[in-house]
């Protein structure tokens, strides 16, 4: 039986292929994007750029001795590489349940390419099971809420149920000082109309809905020694 941590360690092993020096990449957050932060300080690669997605990710990178530079000062990227919450085989994801979808889905948009790094468990045939991660400004976030929830109702998703993250008793604050609103679908029936929704609610920064950005996504299948690789154009 091989553990949740060898998955994240072999798939991650693998997205190393990807990588060439002398590139500019963005690095994902979450635990299986670590695991990559570290496997590529190991490599050494003189040349590289990153790009990190979290202030976790940064200090972790920093910490191992990568190459940091702002975004806008290395844009467009060549890839970024990240976890996923879930993904389909279209390669559409949910993020964000670490709390850094946003700088996560800048960064991959402003990448030409994105490779998801996940373990096999993370596959599913309809996103929406992983509660859907809403990241909104703190200003009248419980209004932003209500206007959200009639925005889902108004498409079909009547009462769902909707709760404001919190992390060691207090409510949870975003790298860039929001808060998230985490929204349990079931199963999300029109990914691209949904996004469009909740992306319309004034107040709503961004979703964790990640629709046509990833370029490649790699699955350490059950017993960590196979790699399934689905690939789609941007
Ligand atoms: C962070 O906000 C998330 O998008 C992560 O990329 C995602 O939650 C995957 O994390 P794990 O690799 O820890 O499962």
């Amino acid at each position: 039986m091989t553990d949740q941590n060898a998955l994240k360690r072999a798939v991650a092993a693998k997205a190393l292929d990807y990588v060439t020096d002398g590139m500019k990449l963005g690095l994902g957050s979450g635990s299986t994007a670590e695991i990559f932060v570290e496997l590529l300080a190991a490599r050494a690669l003189a040349n590289l750029i990153c790009v990190p997605t979290s202030e976790k990710t940064a200090a972790l990178a920093r910490k191992v001795g990568l190459t940091l530079a702002e975004l806008d000062d290395a844009a467009p990227l060549d890839l970024t590489i990240d976890g996923a919450d879930e993904a389909d085989r279209d390669l559409n994801l949910i993020k964000g349940g670490g709390g850094m979808l946003l700088r996560e889905k800048i960064v991959a948009a402003a990448s030409r390419k994105m490779v998801v790094i996940a373990d096999a468990s993370k596959l599913v045939a309809r996103l929406g099971k992983f509660p859907l991660p809403v990241e909104v400004v703190a200003f009248g976030h419980k209004s932003i809420a209500a206007r959200l929830a009639a925005a889902l109702a108004a498409l079909g998703y009547v009462n769902v149920p909707t709760t404001l993250r919190q992390r060691d008793g207090a409510t949870f604050k975003t790298d860039g000082g929001n808060v998230i609103y985490d929204i349990a679908f079931g199963a999300i029936q029109n990914a691209p109309q949904l996004a469009a929704g909740i992306s319309a609610v004034p107040g709503v920064v961004e979703h964790g809905l990640f629709i046509g950005i990833a370029t490649t996504l790699l699955l350490a299948g059950p017993d960590g020694t196979q790699i399934i690789e689905l690939e789609r154009e941007r």
